[in-house]
């Protein structure tokens, strides 16, 4: 009896050691998922807000439709590289779904793009957007 009281005991104990030093959260940097990026980025609604989604505007290229609304998503990341000089396509993604004005790309107007991501998305959300976008050069 006693002994096994002391087995759960020491079991606990070692349990909550490894816990802490697992530290429970991680604060390391977000890792994207560009399979999960790619259904965020083609549902009907995204975001905290239910905002129209990305291929709302986004059509993935000219047999999906026209680009009247939004650049198409085909050829982002191969585009991205040279965008804007000094930044790497990765950064220009980023900064496209959170600050969209701080590059607007030729023949849209500012505010075309929805303004509300940088709310209405969490940070791995936003990884996972840029991952999927990543892999369409
Ligand atoms: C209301 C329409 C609309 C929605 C919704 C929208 N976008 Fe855009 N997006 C645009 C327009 C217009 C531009 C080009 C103007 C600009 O640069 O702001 C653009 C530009 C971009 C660019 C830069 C493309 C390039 O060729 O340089 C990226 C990346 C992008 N959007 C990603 C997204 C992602 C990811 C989402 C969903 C989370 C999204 N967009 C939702 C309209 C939209």
């Amino acid at each position: 009896m006693k002994k096994t009281l002391l087995m759960v005991v020491a079991l606990v104990v070692v349990l909550s050691f490894l816990l802490a030093a697992c530290g429970g959260k991680s604060d390391g940097p977000v890792v994207g998922n560009a399979e999960n990026g790619k259904k965020l980025y083609t549902s009907a609604t995204l975001g905290s807000a239910s905002a129209a989604g990305c291929s709302s505007c986004h059509n993935f290229d000219e047999a999906a439709g026209k680009n009247d609304k939004a650049p198409y998503t085909q050829g982002t990341a191969t585009r991205a590289e040279t965008r804007v000089a000094g930044m790497s396509a990765e950064e220009y993604i980023k900064e496209s779904i959170l600050n969209p004005n701080a590059y607007v790309v030729e023949n849209y107007k500012e505010g075309d793009m929805y303004q509300n991501w940088a709310k209405e998305l969490n940070e791995q959300q936003i990884a996972d957007l840029v991952a999927y976008l990543l892999t369409e050069k």
